[in-house]
């Protein structure tokens, strides 16, 4: 998989990219991250990339010359979307994650300000929202997409499993349980004891039932 990023802040990335897992699919080669600085691709002396609305208002507004050269530039691969990243695009989930997994290439664009020109529409395949409310620009989403795309990449977990049994992934099975590590008590909390018997199928009926309950509050709240 390929990320190219359009950004006017490259360096917000450096350091989210260089720990965790990130860092290790970069290294073992199973992702590739591209970064493009818009203002690289303006003409003008004093690399503008924002301008005034037309027909005037508050704010200034990304234009679009500079994104229609930077996407220019990109390589395309076979399956790849051209994403852009706003508060009013669809919310992205598990399942959208899942899909993008699928493809070779990502290609994601981080607007500022107070938006952008609505032409941006002719470029993109997708506008995604990472949740429904503001931030100042996409580099945040871009991070958040990078983050759940990559961790579905085969051999990008350390156990093989670990994506699949994500809660959400798991659509039908739950996997919602509270878990707890050593000690088994911390001041007066306990770890719960049936944890600590080694009975595997008594332990596994507690972990459903606790799913259960974790499940149905969500869905009443
Ligand atoms: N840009 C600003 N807010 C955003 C959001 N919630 N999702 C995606 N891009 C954004």
């Amino acid at each position: 998989m390929r990320f190219d990023i359009l950004t006017i802040f490259p360096k917000i990335f450096d350091s989210y990219f260089s720990e965790t897992i990130i860092k290790r699919a970069l290294k073992k080669k199973l992702i590739q991250i591209n970064m493009h600085n818009i203002r690289d691709f303006t003409t003008d002396k004093h690399h503008t990339v924002d301008d005034r609305p037309y027909g005037g208002g508050p704010g200034m507004i990304f234009k679009l010359e500079p994104i229609f050269q930077a996407l220019k530039k990109i390589n395309r691969r076979k399956k790849s979307k051209i994403v852009l990243l706003t508060p009013t695009g669809k919310q992205f989930n598990q399942q959208m994650a899942n899909r993008f997994a699928k493809l070779d290439q990502l290609i994601l664009i981080a607007g500022r300000y107070e938006g952008i020109d609505a032409r941006v529409d002719k470029l993109v395949s997708d506008k995604v929202s990472i949740g429904p409310y503001v931030l100042s620009g996409g580099e945040l989403p871009a991070m958040v997409i990078i983050e759940a795309v990559t961790r579905l990449i085969p051999g990008v977990l350390g156990h093989k499993d670990s994506a699949k049994s994500d809660s959400f992934t798991l659509n039908k099975e739950y996997l919602e349980y509270p878990q707890y590590t050593r000690p088994a008590k911390f001041k007066k909390w306990s770890a719960p004891s049936v944890l600590l018997t080694g009975n595997h199928k008594l332990i596994e009926a507690w972990r459903k039932k606790k799913s259960n309950i974790a499940r149905k509050n969500k869905t009443e709240k």
